[in-house]
């Protein structure tokens, strides 16, 4: 038994904050911005709008998209770093609004590898015969924990959620999943609003991140996870229909597109449009690529994401 994609959805807040904007915000340029990350704009959350109602706008695009009604979910997963409370979890929360009960429904902090854990997780689910349909989502209100004062960070991070159904199959589907993670690295990436631990004096509960340092460690993991994802599956360079990477940084991207020897035309690219969105960038990616037409059922996709913890995660799909 394997676990297919089903149907897709996603759903971005209405606000849009454009490079433009931030420049009359912090010290900075549209250009430096453009250049060192790829992005231009980033839709952020209203008040009053949490994950949770981004995540249940992706999650009833995805249910339509599969054609099923929410009563065929029977097992809910979020990936997500900035939950609308400590508890009930944003999976509780969707479920609530989608009107199922009973199944179970959880969310899990992986940061910007948060999708591709829970879509780990819930492979194993569907695979092992506990699911029959699945809802995996990665939604995330980044703007929520962002200080708008730290040119370093603000200008990077986006709100948005994607969802996608799971499905039993036969055939994959889900072809391979490889999850990591080094604790060693946390201070180089980190939000200090904790829950058991309080924020120190004058740092403020707002994520802070070493950009540089991140940058060198995210090649070269995602360098050797895909290069192992390839071998685990005797698949050659260039084999991949399509790479659908985490949004963090273009730069990032394009040395991943080029140790997997694929063109620039063959990378699902959604940062110039969403900024970093974590958890909720992957998703994204492969709906917007799927709308617009140019992933078609039978491609062989390639998944992969890096963030805070640090975690990664990569996911080999036959969509
Ligand atoms: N506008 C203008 N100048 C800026 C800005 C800004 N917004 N931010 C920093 N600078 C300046 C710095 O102060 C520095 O100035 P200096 O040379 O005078 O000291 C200069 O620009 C260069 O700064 P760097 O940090 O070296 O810039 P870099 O080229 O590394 O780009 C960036 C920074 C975009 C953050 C990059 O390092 C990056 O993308 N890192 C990886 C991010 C990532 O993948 N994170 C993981 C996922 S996120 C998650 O898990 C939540």
């Amino acid at each position: 038994m394997y676990a297919r994609i089903a149907g897709t959805g996603m759903y971005l807040p209405e606000r849009v904050l454009t490079n433009f904007d931030l420049e009359a915000m912090v010290d900075t340029s549209d250009e430096w911005i453009r250049t060192r990350t790829g992005i231009e704009r980033r839709h952020v959350v209203a008040d009053g709008e949490f994950t949770s109602d981004l995540a249940y706008h992706a999650s009833r695009a995805a249910i339509e998209d599969a054609g099923i009604e929410p009563g065929d979910i029977d097992f809910i997963l979020v990936g997500t770093t900035t939950p609308d409370l400590i508890f009930p979890n944003v999976g509780c929360l969707v479920q609530e609004r989608l009107g199922i009960h009973g199944t179970p429904a959880f969310s899990l902090e992986a940061a910007c590898s948060g999708f591709l854990y829970a879509l780990g997780v819930a492979d194993q689910f569907v695979r092992g015969g506990q699911a029959k349909r699945a809802l995996v989502v990665g939604a995330e209100t980044m703007s929520r924990i962002i200080d708008w004062t730290d040119r370093e960070t603000c200008v990077l991070f986006g709100d948005g959620a994607g969802a996608v159904v799971l499905e039993q199959a036969e055939t994959p589907g889900i072809m391979y999943s490889n999850l990591g993670s080094d604790g060693r690295y946390r201070d180089l990436l980190y939000a200090a609003n904790g829950v058991s631990v309080l924020p120190k004096e004058g740092e403020g509960a707002a994520l802070r991140m070493k950009g540089n340092e991140v940058f060198k460690v995210a090649v070269k993991t995602l360098g050797g996870m895909v290069d192992e994802v390839l071998d685990k599956n005797g698949l050659e360079k260039g084999e991949i229909d399509w790479l659908i990477p985490h949004q963090a940084n273009i730069r990032i991207i394009q040395a991943m597109a080029k140790r997997l020897r694929m063109p620039m035309e063959r990378v699902i690219l959604t940062i110039q449009e969403h900024g970093n969105t974590s958890a909720a960038s992957v998703p994204m990616a492969l709906d917007t690529a799927i709308r617009d037409g140019r992933v078609k059922r039978g491609d062989l996709l390639l998944l992969e994401a890096f963030g805070g913890g640090f975690t990664w995660g990569a996911s080999l799909v036959r969509y």
